[in-house]
């Protein structure tokens, strides 16, 4: 037998820091905490813009003008329907499995149970596929949601923005002005993100000329771990299972002298406060107030006050994930349904740097450093112990 010596190899885990493909639909400036597609400042279009204009942003690369924005809203809006057997195969599993399990499958249902079999190559189709699933994963999201709790799905309203209409999809009721920019916000700001984990399996998968749909589902699979997407719904059970400040104190604490890792905080690139938090942090202190939610508020206060003091040298910072939960909380939906809405956002992300990817493609292929043996002789069966 025979070892390989690795010793000149370099690599790091996870691979921090290691650049994967060039691209100019979005950059994150980790050390200056700030996010940008195309080129503006995610602040700049959370504050003016609409997810609307921000997907066609990550798809066209500028912004629309009024005709423009017209015709794609129009567009999302007639996309919006599902195919009535994709509902009923989806609620009829035999799992009563997690939302996002249920938004993979749903995704997956869309391209079977489409008779135009959706697979064809060119990217202009794909491109189409995208635009229809921005407009189809909102409203699976909302059904199912809606049959979590037993209640029939509602159809899509074509008059309304996609977060408007998301939000009455959702409770079968208009939302209040500040509930629909608040969701509009948060799909503008989880839009896209750089080569985030999901972003990257979405772009692996692709880079072998499979489908638009394996990659989104992709996609879904990996935004669902806790460690991504996964941590807005573990913030607020963290949240929710505090039932003062005094007692978020002693979380903490604990948590920080045992090394554990508190979910909404920490980032690979961010070293500085993710931008997208310091949005939803006002918006969460706005809402709670404004819904009685204010002590989970303050609980957050207190959890981050104590991270930051102890951890924010080494660049743990509140992400994403840690207020926008309240917000989601704040405006009633179930925290099962938070990384689903997550991914309704972030597929204008996957889908635009899919196709920017596959404009040059080339397969994703790295290496591992083998460290087990070679030329091992082989021993038939019945020698074997
Ligand atoms: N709480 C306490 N310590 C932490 C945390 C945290 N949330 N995050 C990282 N650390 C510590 C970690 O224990 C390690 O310490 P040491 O060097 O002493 O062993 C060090 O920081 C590096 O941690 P890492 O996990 O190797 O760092 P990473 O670059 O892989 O981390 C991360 C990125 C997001 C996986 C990590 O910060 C984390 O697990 N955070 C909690 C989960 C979370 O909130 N995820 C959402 C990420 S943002 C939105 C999204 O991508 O979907």
């Amino acid at each position: 037998m025979r070892y390989i010596s690795n010793e000149e190899i370099q690599f790091t885990k996870g691979l921090e820091g290691v650049v994967s493909n060039s691209t100019q639909i979005g950059y994150v400036d980790g050390e200056a905490g700030k996010l940008y597609y195309r080129g503006y400042d995610v602040a700049d279009l959370a504050e003016h813009s609409t997810y609307e204009e921000t997907a066609y942003l990550l798809f066209y690369g500028k912004l629309p003008n009024q005709k423009e924005l017209a015709a794609f809203s129009k567009k999302l809006a007639s996309y919006r329907a599902l195919p009535s057997d994709v509902l009923d195969r989806l609620v009829d599993m035999p799992c009563p499995c997690h939302p996002m399990s249920m938004l993979r499958t749903g995704v997956s249902l869309l391209e079977c149970m489409d008779e135009s079999c959706p697979i064809a190559e060119d990217l202009e189709s794909k491109k189409e596929y995208g635009i229809r699933l921005i407009a189809q994963m909102a409203t699976l999201t909302a059904d199912i949601a809606r049959h979590r709790e037993n209640l029939p799905p509602i159809e899509p309203d074509p008059s309304l923005s996609h977060a408007a209409n998301f939000l009455y999809m959702l409770n079968g009721k208009r939302g209040e002005p500040l509930a629909e920019r608040v969701m509009d916000v948060a799909l503008i700001l989880h839009a896209d993100h750089g080569m985030n984990a999901s972003t990257f399996a979405s772009m692996v998968v692709a880079s072998t000329l499979s489908d638009l749909y394996s990659s989104v589902t992709a996609g879904i699979g990996s935004l669902k771990g806790p460690l991504h997407g996964g941590a807005n719904e573990r913030v607020i059970q963290m949240l929710k299972s505090l039932s003062s400040v005094e007692e978020a104190e002693t979380f903490v604490e604990r948590a920080i002298s045992k090394k554990e890792k508190i979910m909404g905080f920490g980032h690979r690139v961010y070293k500085a406060y993710d931008p997208r938090a310091k949005i939803f942090q006002g918006y969460a202190r706005e809402l709670t107030e404004l819904t009685g939610n204010d002590s989970l508020f303050a609980i957050a206060r207190t959890i981050e006050k104590r991270v930051i003091e102890a951890y924010a040298d080494k660049g743990i910072l509140p992400n994403v994930d840690f207020y926008s939960g309240l917000i989601y909380h704040s405006l009633g939906i179930d925290g099962s349904i938070f990384t689903p809405i997550f991914a309704a956002s972030r597929i204008a992300g996957w889908v635009a740097r899919v196709i920017e990817y596959l404009e040059d493609n080339r397969l994703f292929r790295p290496r591992a450093i083998y460290q087990g043996p070679l030329d091992v002789p082989y021993v038939p069966i019945e020698e074997r112990e």
